[in-house]
């Protein structure tokens, strides 16, 4: 079990260089196996959760290798089954794709309940209802956790989603773009990795129109060719680093980014005290480390995203005053509050709002990852803090964060990632950069 250990209270300066978006490589390398022909992904994350896929189409039987750092390719000519079992895909949500891009492609597919982050209830509903409406059977064994979906043919439909989702409109994206006729999503999502995945597939062949506004249209093609594909920057991974620089103060430069998927973090940022320099493909966030108190409400894009939810709680727990973030996607993403206590954060929930009095010091806590998310804005907090953190569950930042530590080094951070910790006394480490230690 490995963890992370950080002495807190550098102000953090240098440049960062945001690697690959996760939500959209976990879209895109489903999607590769819609293509007749070889497909190439570029500016690759090195994370648990490409790993964990890659596998995944392995087992498939297709050929899923890294050809270079950050470049994987996917064939699926010898793909030999339509069934991704339990034992490969607990780990990720996004196995959820799988059912659109087998059942787009070979009209079947037998995959597990996806694994993934645990904040509550996570249906895929929207998913299922909108596969049925393309003339999917479907047969939900809750008992086993397995969900078969076949069809003779899927022809195009118009599919309004009840609520917005992301997983939901890129599921129907994939399935209808070998679906025969037009399919029309209304109420779509519109983050960035649904644009990115729809130029992809794009790419291959695809006729989708609209993706990044709330109608998407999608005229159902034949079949896919294989092409060579570039991955957007992590739009959340960037939020991440932002959020650590204004909690702890610094220059701190984001690099290779799209500013304009940040602009409510921008914004929020501003208000709270820091100033933020935009250029083409990157963001310098500089701050004092003081911060000033406000409100965020966490909505699907372009609003603040709540996967920068619990990273931007620290901030605020930091900030002067009282800060409300209501948080209005997931109905339980609070879980972590907890742990931020052991800094000694003055926090409380209320259903969905969190109430956050800014406190002047953090104090070095020991504390656990309840998910990917929640294990960044740990490791802020662990930065932001006095003292020795140590943070276990380090697997769940590895889903999605690739070589936080070396980052976060390069910015001037005291961190390092840790096998045997019971060996070291956390006291002891109060005197000595943490880099000295071996373990
Ligand atoms: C995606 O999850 C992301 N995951 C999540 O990021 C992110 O938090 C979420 O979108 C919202 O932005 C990936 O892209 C792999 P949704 P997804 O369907 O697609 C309700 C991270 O940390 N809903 O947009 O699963 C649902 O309960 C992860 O990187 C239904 O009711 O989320 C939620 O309230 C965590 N029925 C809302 O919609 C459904 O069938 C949005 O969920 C589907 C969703």
């Amino acid at each position: 079990m490995e963890h992370l250990l950080i002495k807190g209270r550098n102000p953090l300066n240098g440049d960062v260089v945001i690697s690959g978006a996760k939500n959209a490589v976990v879209a895109i390398i489903p999607a590769a196996i819609m293509a007749n022909g070889v497909c190439i992904i570029d500016n690759l994350p090195a994370i648990e959760d490409v790993r964990c896929l890659q596998d995944t189409l392995t087992k498939l039987g297709c050929v899923c290798e890294l050809i270079d750092e950050g470049t994987l390719m996917v064939d699926s000519s010898s793909l030999n089954n339509c069934n991704a079992t339990f034992d490969s895909v607990r780990r990720i949500r996004a196995s959820y794709y799988l059912m659109g891009a087998l059942l787009g492609r070979f009209k079947e597919a037998k995959v597990a309940l996806p694994g993934g982050c645990n904040f509550g209830t996570r249906p895929i509903d929207l998913h299922l209802k909108a596969f049925r409406a393309l003339g999917a059977k479907i047969d939900e064994d809750y008992d086993n956790g397995i969900i078969s979906l076949k069809a003779d043919k899927l022809v195009g439909t118009n599919i309004f989603l009840d609520t917005v989702s992301v997983g939901a409109t890129i599921n129907i994206m994939l399935a209808a773009t070998l679906a025969e006729g037009v399919t029309t999503i209304e109420n779509a999502a519109k983050e960035p990795h649904i644009v990115d995945t729809a130029n992809f597939l794009n790419m291959l062949g695809a006729k989708i129109k609209g993706a990044g506004t709330d109608v998407i249209r999608i005229t159902g093609v034949e079949s896919l060719h294989g092409a060579e594909y570039m991955i957007i920057p992590d739009q959340i991974e960037a939020g991440t680093y932002m959020i650590a620089a204004a909690a702890c103060g610094g220059h701190v430069s984001v690099k290779n980014i799209i500013p304009k998927h940040m602009d409510s973090l921008s914004a929020k940022l501003k208000e709270m005290g820091c100033q933020i320099v935009e250029g083409d493909d990157f963001i310098d966030v500089i701050s004092d480390g003081n911060l000033t108190a406000t409100r965020v409400k966490t909505m699907a894009y372009p609003g603040f995203p709540t996967d920068l939810q619990p990273q931007m709680v620290v901030g605020l727990a930091k900030a002067e005053g009282i800060s409300l973030l209501t948080e209005t996607v997931w109905e339980n993403r609070f879980q972590y509050i907890e742990q931020l206590r052991k800094f000694g954060c003055d926090i409380s929930v209320d259903g969905r709002v969190a109430t956050i009095h800014g406190v002047k010091q953090m104090n070095g806590a020991d504390v656990m990852a309840t998910d990917l998310r929640a294990g960044a804005a740990m490791v802020i907090a662990g930065l932001a803090a006095n003292g020795i953190t140590k943070i276990g569950n380090v697997r769940f930042i590895d889903r999605g964060y690739e070589k936080i530590e070396y980052k976060l080094k390069s910015l001037g951070a005291d961190i390092k990632r840790v096998k045997d910790w019971w060996n070291l006394n956390l006291q002891l480490l109060q005197a000595v950069p943490l880099a000295t230690v071996f373990t």
